[in-house]
């Protein structure tokens, strides 16, 4: 069959990597990809949200399935986009709904969802510049740390933790009278916070059945040791050490199940990745939050581990054989390194020649911010080439990772060196 995946960061190469080996994987477009995608696929230049644009390829080049990476095309209503067109309801769209891109657009949609379904997160309450006041009375009753969550989209920025009380209430301020985050922080979600170790597990379902992909780990933070400014992510390790079988086991039953189970309730359709953001107090998994997509560096690690054939799985989605198909997973260590440019996450130069790609043996190259010029890849973006290995073991494996990093070179390269060291 013909696809077409939607992105141009590490997650979309490592799709298309993926997808790319398929015996049923005919022509494979990535729209707008970046240098690695290009190697595996066709880029077409279209931007994600440029439904029309879309269409018209899908319907010239007689694509069967789409694969959508990021949330904003989804949020914006890709998938209604398609149900809804007469030319394009046949195709499979691997994605949420419009209504169900809520548990990713919405912190209060996801809240209210998850409460509706007893399904364990920390406790809330939702606030506009109409009851300030009473967010203010809110945030009195609680202890620091305060939690501040704009409740739409901010582009991973749009969640703030405090310790002082009346910053919390002047940011408080600032978010829903003062547009901090514009209009997503018009309602803002205050929530108790929850003390533990973060993981992430990944769920593929067709909106009946669901298939739990391998566990993650991300690396947030700029800085070693989990410190300074919040980036895209920064490395991954999958599986999580913790998360062994007995605990996916209660994950599964205690919200992976009530959330597949409720969106059928809520006559929600959703045919696609759920990734769940969990922390894990004392034991007790509760969840953080939802994205409606694949995460950005854990598909570089939860990809390479799947041992079946993905575009089957998702072809499975289209034709209703999903909950037939086998999932199989590697039992070895994968884990990735970001290398970014210097400056990033605030500001930073693109354009920087990239050397030494082909010196890498031990790892797969997933390309995130780059771009081919003629025989040259340059930087195009903050987070620049994921380096992603096997190992028997998390250490083997990142000693692969970090010996690939150096292989690399271009001006202003950083990486962290410290990946994994709180497991
Ligand atoms: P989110 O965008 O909701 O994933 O939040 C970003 C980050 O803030 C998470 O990865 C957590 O590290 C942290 N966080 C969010 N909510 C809470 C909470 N209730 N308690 C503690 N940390 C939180
Ligand atoms: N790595 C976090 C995310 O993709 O949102």
């Amino acid at each position: 069959m013909n696809v077409l995946i939607l992105g141009s960061g590490g997650r979309e190469h490592a799709f298309a990597w993926k997808i790319a080996k398929s015996s049923s994987c005919n022509q494979l477009f990535i729209a707008p990809g970046n240098a690695g995608t290009a190697e595996v696929g066709t880029n077409i230049n279209i931007e994600v949200n440029d439904f029309e644009s879309i269409k018209e390829f899908v319907l010239a080049e007689n694509i069967e399935l789409v694969l959508v990476g990021p949330e904003d095309p989804l949020v914006n209503g890709i998938y209604n986009f398609f149900k809804e067109d007469k030319q394009l309801m046949n195709i499979s769209l691997i994605g949420p709904s419009k209504e169900g891109a809520q548990l990713e657009g919405s912190k209060q949609f996801a809240k209210e969802f998850m409460f509706r379904h007893n399904i364990p997160t920390a406790k809330y309450q939702a606030f506009t510049k109409d009851n300030l006041a009473e967010g203010y009375t809110f945030l009195e009753s609680l202890e620091a740390p305060y939690v501040l969550k704009a409740d739409g989209l901010a582009a991973g920025k749009g969640v703030l933790i405090l310790n002082d009380l009346q910053e919390a209430k002047d940011e408080l301020k600032a978010m829903v009278a003062d547009a901090k985050f514009g209009t997503a922080s018009s309602t803002v979600v205050i929530e108790e916070f929850l003390d533990g170790i973060e993981l992430s597990v990944f769920v593929l379902t067709d909106g009946d059945s669901y298939k739990i992909l391998p566990s993650a780990k991300d690396y947030k933070r700029i800085g070693e040791g989990n410190t300074g400014l919040n980036t895209g992510g920064m490395g991954a390790i999958s599986p999580v050490p913790f998360a062994d079988r007995f605990y996916i086991e209660k994950v599964e039953r205690e919200i992976i199940k009530p959330t597949v189970e409720g969106l059928k309730k809520d006559n929600i359709e959703y045919k696609g990745f759920i990734f769940i953001g969990l922390i894990n107090v004392k034991g007790e998994p509760k969840v953080i939050e939802y994205n409606v997509r694949m995460g950005d560096p854990e598909t570089e690690v939860v990809i390479p581990r799947i041992k079946s054939d993905l575009l089957n799985l998702l072809k499975g989605i289209g034709d209703g054989t999903f909950s037939e198909k086998d999932l199989e997973i590697s039992e070895e260590v994968a884990t990735t390194i970001i290398l970014v440019s210097g400056g990033y996450p605030e500001s930073y130069e693109k354009g920087k020649q990239i050397t030494g790609i082909e010196k890498v043996s031990d790892s797969i190259v997933f390309h995130a911010g780059t771009k081919q010029e003629g025989e040259v890849v340059k930087t195009n973006g903050g987070r620049v080439i994921a380096l992603t290995s096997f190992g028997e073991n998390m250490n083997d494996s990142l000693k692969k990772s970090f010996d690939s990093a150096e292989k690399i070179a271009f001006e202003g390269k950083y990486f962290r060196k410290d990946i994994g060291f709180d497991l």
